[in-house]
């Protein structure tokens, strides 16, 4: 079987297992393709986005976490929340964890999988006493209501966004199913430039056992930051008829990034992680950062 045989072998970076994905198994999507893939999804956004339909429950628990978000300001008097995204948080492990570390912000966690969510006891639960709230929804439905809803730009605030042991989808001809390569990658992207005119910094965390993940991910990302895709560009965009192809306006984003790297971590922030370090399976780290003090603070 092909998984015994890799784990006979070592690597420069740690032992091969079960799990890992590497450049045998799936080989580096050539750049020159990605970043055309990258202009495509970017300038066919507008269709996307008006041809996909949109789920009522996905409508439900975007207005749900929405009203979490601002009850929870409002009990502290603020006028715009901090929040910190979970996307695709599986169980809810990590974003208790986050919502720990970061005590001032309200962490909402998001998956589709009601088999994922059901296993973690306060889901479902409208807590007062928690800054943790986790929904059943569609990541690209979540993350396009963010931001076309102006009650979530008058009252939210997205400091973080973490994307925590994505679908890998390692076959090459499911890459337009991972999140870089997906015509939903605009969106993600914009979750993190939404309100730029608020002094803050913003971060964009995602992990992966698969190092050439990251490194695609991170190419992609470079190129959205080159496009100068940005929010309000696109808001004023669908506002004017929201037509044709969207070609961003706004200068190239100064974003930063570290990674990907390879991290030690304890205690395991997610399911994933933990089932990786159990067996000694390597991981890594992306990080893509604006302005101020970038906290390494996860190991
Ligand atoms: C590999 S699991 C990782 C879960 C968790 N972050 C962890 O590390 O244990 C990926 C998760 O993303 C969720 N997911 C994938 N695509 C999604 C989408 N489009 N919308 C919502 N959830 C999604 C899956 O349901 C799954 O729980």
């Amino acid at each position: 079987m092909r998984s015994s045989h890799r784990e006979k072998r070592q690597s420069a970076e740690g032992a091969i297992t079960q799990h890992t994905i590497n450049d045998e198994i799936c080989p580096p999507t050539d750049a020159v393709a990605l970043r055309k893939l990258v202009h495509k999804h970017v300038r066919a956004l507008p269709k996307y986005w008006k041809m996909k339909p949109t789920a009522k429950h996905n409508v439900a628990a975007f207005e749900e976490a929405l009203d979490f978000i601002i009850r929870r300001g409002q009990s502290r008097d603020e006028s715009l929340t901090k929040v910190v995204l979970d996307s695709g948080c599986g169980t809810g492990r990590s974003s208790h964890l986050l919502g720990e570390r970061y005590r001032d912000c309200v962490v909402i966690g998001i998956d589709q999988s009601l088999a994922r969510l059901s296993k973690n006891r306060a889901y479902g639960q409208l807590e007062n006493d928690t800054n943790v709230h986790l929904i059943r929804a569609e990541l690209f439905d979540f993350w396009k209501f963010c931001i076309c809803s102006p009650r979530w730009r008058r009252h939210v605030q997205i400091v973080k966004h973490y994307l925590l042991y994505p679908n890998p989808y390692p076959k090459k001809s499911r890459l337009k199913n991972r999140f870089y390569a997906h015509p939903s990658f605009p969106l993600l992207m914009m979750t993190l430039t939404m309100d730029d005119d608020v002094d803050e910094d913003k971060e964009l965390v995602v992990r992966s056992n698969w190092r050439g993940y990251l490194d695609e991910f991170k190419l992609a990302a470079g190129v959205w930051g080159e496009i100068g895709g940005d929010v309000n560009d696109w808001v004023d965009f669908v506002d004017a008829n929201g037509e044709g192809e969207w070609f961003p306006k706004a200068p190239p984003a100064e974003w930063k990034t570290t990674g990907p790297t390879l991290i030690t971590v304890s205690p395991p922030l997610t399911n994933f992680e933990a089932k990786f370090l159990k067996c000694g399976e390597p991981i890594y780290e992306f990080r893509m950062y604006k302005s101020g003090t970038l906290q390494n603070d996860d190991s």
